[in-house]
C-alpha cells in the first residue's frame, strides 16, 4: 500500500501516519522530519533548509526531490510507504511520477485531510514534541501524563520553531497557493480521496480506512 498525505500544517498528517504505520507496516516518509534531521546534523542540506523552514517557506523542489530519491534508494519499503508532506508543488508531483515509474512503483491513494483554518491555529500552537523520540503531544487534545515531559523518555518537551501563529500564517499561505494544483493532478489520475479531518484522531482514522477499503 503506497500512499500520499496532503493537508495543511496541523491537519494531522503525522498523527494519522503513525496509526497506518502501526497497523499496516507502511513506512512514513516525512520530508519535514527528514529536513529537521538534516538541520540538527548541520549538513549542507540542513543549512540551506533551516532559514526557509524557520520562516514557513518551502524548501526548493530539487532539494526535497533529492531527499525522496535517496529514501527510495535506501529500500525497506516492501510493505509500502506513506509520503507525509510530499509532494507540495506540481513540479514535485511530476518528479514523483517519474521516480515511481523508474522504480516500478505506483501510488494507490492520495488522502487529502480537509480541516478549516481556524482549527489549525489551536492545533499548531498547542503542539509539543519529544526531542529524543519524536512523540507528538498537544497541550489540551493529547497531553502527556506529566505536563511538559515525554511519557516515553521523560525528556522536557519542545515546540517547533515554525509553530508560532505568524509562521503558521506563512505556511498556510504557501499551502493555499500550491496544493490545489497538486490535488487536481491526482484527481485527474483518479487517486484523490478527500477526508474530513475534524473530530477525534480515531474517528478520522476510521474515515481513512474506509477510503482505503481496509
Ligand atoms: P512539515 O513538518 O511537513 O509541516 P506541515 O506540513 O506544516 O505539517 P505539520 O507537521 O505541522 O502538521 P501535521 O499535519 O503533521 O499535524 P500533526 O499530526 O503533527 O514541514 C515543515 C516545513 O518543512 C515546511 O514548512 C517546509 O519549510 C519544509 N518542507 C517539508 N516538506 C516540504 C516539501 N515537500 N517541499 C518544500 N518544503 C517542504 O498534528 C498537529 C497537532 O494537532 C498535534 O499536536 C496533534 O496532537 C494535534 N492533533 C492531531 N489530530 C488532531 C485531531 N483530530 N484533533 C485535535 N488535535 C489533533
Ligand atoms: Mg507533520
Amino acid at each position: 500500500m503506497n500512499l500520499v498525505f496532503l493537508g495543511p500544517a496541523g491537519s494531522g498528517k503525522g498523527t494519522q501516519a503513525k496509526k497506518l504505520e502501526a497497523d499496516f507496516g507502511v513506512v512514513q516518509i516525512s520530508t519535514g522530519d527528514l529536513l529537521r534531521d538534516a538541520v540538527r546534523m548541520g549538513t549542507e542540506l540542513g543549512q540551506q533548509a533551516d532559514p526557509l523552514m524557520k520562516q514557513g517557506k518551502l524548501v526548493p523542489d530539487d532539494l526535497v526531490v533529492g531527499i525522496i530519491e535517496e529514501r527510495f534508494q535506501r529500500g525497506g519499503l516492501e510493505k509500502g510507504f506513506l509520503l507525509d508532506g510530499f509532494p507540495r508543488t506540481l513540479p514535485q508531483a511530476e518528479a514523483l511520477d517519474g521516480m515511481l515509474e523508474r522504480n516500478g512503483l505506483k501510488i494507490d491513494k492520495v488522502l487529502s485531510l480537509e480541516v478549516p483554518e481556524e482549527l489549525l491555529y489551536e492545533r499548531i500552537t498547542g503542539r509539543r514534541s519529544c526531542p529524543k523520540c519524536g512523540t507528538v503531544y498537544h497541550v489540551s487534545n493529547a497531553p502527556p501524563k506529566r505536563m511538559g515531559f515525554c511519557d516515553v523518555e521523560g525528556e522536557p518537551l519542545v515546540q517547533r520553531s515554525d509553530d508560532s501563529p505568524e509562521k503558521l500564517a506563512n505556511r498556510l499561505e504557501v499551502f493555499r497557493t500550491e496544493i490545489p494544483k497538486v490535488k487536481e493532478h491526482y484527481a485527474r489520475m483518479g487517486l484523490l480521496a478527500e477526508i474530513h479531518g475534524v473530530g477525534t484522531p480515531d474517528g478520522i482514522y476510521t474515515e481513512i480506512r474506509k477510503a482505503l477499503g481496509r
